[in-house]
């Protein structure tokens, strides 16, 4: 399951209550194109998407087994994270309507704090859509959110999410072992990066 970043920060209740309002009223317009906030007419193209192991494989939070049951739930609690104004589950579209690809950014206001997850169809993988959709994301989630530090894990194996997470100068901060849905754990390296960082290294 998702983790809060091993670093604790303290948000202010008010603080915490914008990031909430933040989430709740976020406009994906800015995020990118094609991006949408998931709905249940979603739920076909993300069991097509997912269930293709060279997607969801590297990826620990994700329902098992991925079909029409275990997604609908995992839609409706990403809904329900938007209300809370505790999550953002994302769908991008290509030019076809079809889903392409999904966002699940995970939000603790309390910590000022955001975790990222996500994938693209394998058909898209490897040309460089990754790395810099994984960039304008994590500007994004700091920018429009307002949260002050995001953790990101990977598989050890995951050299494509790894190499994407270190060129946008997340900092390694060793290994932890994710928790998956069933319980079972995951070894994976752990980064985090605060606000602070983001902008010094994008001099905002
Ligand atoms: C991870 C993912 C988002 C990366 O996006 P992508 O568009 O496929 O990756 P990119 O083309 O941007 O490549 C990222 C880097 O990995 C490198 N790379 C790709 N395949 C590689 C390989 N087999 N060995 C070494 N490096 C490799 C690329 O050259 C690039 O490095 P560079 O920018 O320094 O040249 C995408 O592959 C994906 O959705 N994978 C499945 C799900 C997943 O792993 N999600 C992330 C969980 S943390």
């Amino acid at each position: 399951m998702s983790a809060p970043p091993k670093t604790v920060l303290q948000a202010s209740d008010d603080e915490a209550e914008a990031i909430r309002e933040a989430v709740r009223g976020a406009d994906l317009a800015t995020l990118g194109p094609g991006r949408e906030h998931v709905e249940m007419k979603h739920v076909p193209g993300l069991v097509e998407l997912l269930a293709d192991p060279a997607v969801s494989g590297p990826i620990y939070d994700l329902p098992r087994p991925i079909n029409s049951d275990s997604i609908t739930r995992w839609v409706a609690e990403g809904q329900a994270q938007r209300l809370a104004g505790e999550g953002l589950l994302v769908v991008t579209l290509d030019q076809h309507g079809k889903v392409a690809g999904y966002s699940h950014i995970r939000v603790w206001p309390e910590r000022a704090s955001a975790e990222l997850a996500g994938a693209l169809r394998a058909d898209l993988q490897n040309h460089g859509q990754g790395r810099s959709g994984m960039a304008h994301t994590f500007g994004w989630i700091f920018e429009t959110l307002g949260v002050r530090l995001m953790c990101l894990t990977a598989a050890l194996d995951n050299v494509r999410s790894q190499k994407g997470i270190d060129a946008a100068g997340f900092r390694r901060m060793g290994e932890r072992e994710a928790v998956r849905p069933d319980g079972t754990t995951r070894r994976s390296v752990y980064w985090e990066m605060t606000r602070d960082e983001w902008r010094q290294r994008h001099r905002l």
